[in-house]
């Protein structure tokens, strides 16, 4: 018994899978087993050695069984890492498979600002939760002015502030915080109550404020007309439209041709052969004097425009909506 035991155990550390460790069982337990041989023999011990052999062949059982278990144990747990090996992935693998890009808002945005940067206006920023008083009244929008129902408004419990309605604002915190000469656009979200197919209570805007001694309309058209020249790549009809702000005096809204029927009238231009693209003016006296400017001595001209407009036009996209729903098969396009 103890030289089978020294077996089970040398055979034991040869086994290296589990059909070995299976054969190495039937070797010993099996039918033909030797251990299997040793319980049948008990009946041929003699009486009084028969309860201490039986004993001590049990004991050798129970040692093979629980050795036996304990390899294969083993053996699943080698298994169980071959296994993991196998799987094993390396996360930081770089596999180019689902590159990203820009959202087709950011790259009209950007495009727009590098043609003003590049037109040598700066960069202004303003905050989305802006002061009442700078959103309507410094721009010359009273209180009981009707263009404040014009633009429906979102109001904050916080008195006097409110999600700005359109990047004109950032007109005033220049003015107020730099003397002219001022150059300057500014970009970002807006907010208004609306949502229907053609508006998004959240939208972008670009606003654009020049103040200088000589500053007149003909400077203004000029911008206007080559800043539509460079973000659309192509010569395109420009139509200056009187129109009305309360900020800008006059007012002109500007209008281009329709890209799609070069003017001829078609779905998109609703039949006029026209779009109309932003507004803009020369800047009102009053609103000058508010920031404590001279008009006396100083004119400006503004201009805005809507993000989204543009980039449908440009990438002629039919519904606002499809820059809001984040369905990647539309984001892929860009
Ligand atoms: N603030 C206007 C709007 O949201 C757009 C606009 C028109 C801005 C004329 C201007 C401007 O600076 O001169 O509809």
């Amino acid at each position: 018994m103890d030289e089978i035991k020294e077996e089970i155990l040398k055979d034991l550390k040869k086994v290296k899978n589990l059909n070995e460790l299976k054969a190495l069982r039937d070797k010993f337990l099996g039918k033909e087993g030797k251990i299997t041989k040793l319980l049948s023999k008990i009946r041929e011990i003699p009486r009084e050695e028969r309860k201490e052999y039986g004993k001590r062949v049990n004991l050798l059982k129970e040692f093979a069984l629980k050795e036996i278990e304990r390899k294969r144990k083993e053996l699943e747990g080698l298994i169980l890492e071959e296994n993991l090996k196998g799987e094993w992935e390396d996360l930081s693998f770089y596999q180019g498979e689902e590159e990203g890009n820009l959202h087709p808002i950011t790259k009209t945005l950007n495009r727009i600002l590098q043609i003003f940067l590049f037109m040598n206006f700066t960069l202004e920023e303003g905050p989305e939760v802006e002061r009442e008083d700078y959103n309507f009244d410094l721009l010359n929008i009273p209180k009981e002015h009707p263009a404040r129902d014009m633009q429906d408004t979102f109001y904050l419990n916080r008195e006097g502030y409110l999600l700005r309605t359109h990047t004109s604002p950032v007109q005033i915190r220049t003015m107020l915080k730099k003397r002219p000469p001022i150059r300057m656009v500014s970009a970002g979200k807006v907010y208004r109550r609306d949502d229907d197919p053609t508006h998004s209570p959240m939208f972008f805007q670009v606003e654009g404020l020049v103040v200088d001694r000589d500053t007149n309309i003909r400077q203004l058209k000029y911008t206007v007309r080559v800043f539509l020249k460079l973000f659309f790549g192509q010569e395109v009809k420009v139509r200056f439209r009187s129109s009305y702000f309360p900020f800008t005096e006059p007012s002109l809204e500007v209008d281009i041709g329709c890209l799609l029927c070069k003017g001829k009238g078609c779905g998109v231009c609703k039949g006029t052969g026209y779009l109309e693209v932003m507004g803009c003016g020369m800047v009102h006296s009053r609103v000058l004097k508010n920031c404590g400017i001279d008009p006396q001595e100083y004119r400006g001209f503004a201009f805005g425009l809507g993000v989204e407009r543009l980039c449908m036009l440009y990438y002629q996209i039919p519904n606002i909506k499809l820059f809001y729903e984040n369905d990647l098969r539309f984001l892929k396009q860009f």
